[in-house]
């Protein structure tokens, strides 16, 4: 019988306890204090982190790679182009291989099959960095900012508009661990695919703006993600209506703040006085994704590190 401890992966939102996200989100504001003093923080000396891009990024790499330079390790980053995985090389083969070479991988991909059966392959920790089903990092920065802004999460409702997509099933996980409400309205045609879901913790509406009602979030991504580029000008006329704008905003909370995870088309699903009006927090998100990230990794590597005088549990 083996005695071997589990690898922990991230590849989904529900892979982690309320207690580890909450431990996660201590971290995250501990590592950013650090950052924003320019403190010294090198914990992951000589750990590598591989991330393999099968779409295209901007802050996800930026965000890692930074990431792990800031914490004392080093990044690699592959893509499907350049490395044997664009040549048919199978992924269970990839996981196999880089986690021999490397301490804990990130994965952006299509299809959630396909980081499981990576992470199935993997010695070391794997990390959904977005796939057609979650994106489960940018949801944790996401509760991070709301957090820094506006303390608990857990009682507050918050209005997701738009594409059943990665985001929202991320945000439909985090709502079962952290305790809070969805009010979630999306075109018909574009619905819940309900296999995904595990949470009775969400209403939907027929109308955008009555989701919006009393929210203490709004929040919203791309009609067309990654992967579903054909169908971008049908998508445009089906969402039609679905634009957060100053009149939906109007509906919400009066303190209200509005997410998007970026990048964002003002015009299409946010109107710019949104987006860059005062109870944006987008700018936030996306530092977050760092110092959560940071945090993470850190957690995945080291396990707790409990501060002075506090004796481990
Ligand atoms: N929000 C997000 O994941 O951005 P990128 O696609 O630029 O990584
Ligand atoms: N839902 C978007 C998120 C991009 C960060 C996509 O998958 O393209």
């Amino acid at each position: 019988m083996s005695t071997t401890k589990p690898i922990k992966h991230f590849l989904q939102f529900s892979d982690f306890t309320l207690a580890e996200f909450e431990y996660v989100i201590e971290r995250a504001a501990i590592i950013k204090r650090k950052f924003k003093s320019y403190e010294i923080y090198h914990p992951l000396i000589d750990r590598t982190l591989v991330m393999v891009f099968e779409k295209n990024s901007t802050r996800t790499r930026l965000s890692f790679e930074a990431g792990m330079h800031q914490l004392g390790g080093a990044a690699i980053y592959l893509n499907t182009r350049d490395s044997q995985l664009g040549r048919g090389e199978p992924v269970e083969d990839a996981g196999q291989v880089m986690s021999r070479m490397c301490d804990i991988i990130m994965v952006r991909t299509f299809g959630q099959e396909i980081i499981e059966r990576f992470a199935a392959n993997s010695r070391v920790p794997v990390i959904n960095g977005l796939t057609n089903e979650h994106h489960p990092c940018q949801v944790l920065a996401d509760i991070f900012t709301f957090v820094e802004h506006r303390g608990a999460i857990a009682g507050k409702t918050v209005a997701w508009i738009g594409d059943a997509n990665n985001m929202l099933y991320s945000w439909l996980q985090a709502a079962e661990v952290f305790g809070f409400h969805l009010n979630v309205s999306t075109p018909k045609g574009y619905d819940i695919d309900h296999s995904l879901v595990s949470t009775e913790r969400f209403t939907f509406f027929d109308n955008p703006s009555d989701a919006c009602e009393g929210a203490h979030l709004v929040t919203t991504d791309v009609w067309t993600s990654m992967g579903f580029e054909k169908e971008n000008a049908e998508r445009l006329q089906a969402f039609d209506g679905f634009m957060v704008d100053a009149s939906k905003m109007a509906r919400a909370a009066a303190d209200a703040l509005f997410m998007h995870c970026l990048p964002a088309h003002r015009g299409e699903e946010v109107s710019a006085d949104v987006i860059d009006g005062p109870q944006s927090v987008v700018w936030d998100e996306a530092e977050n994704r760092l110092h959560v990230q940071k945090a993470l990794i850190e957690y995945l590597l080291l396990g707790r590190i409990e501060p002075a005088g506090h004796a481990p549990d």
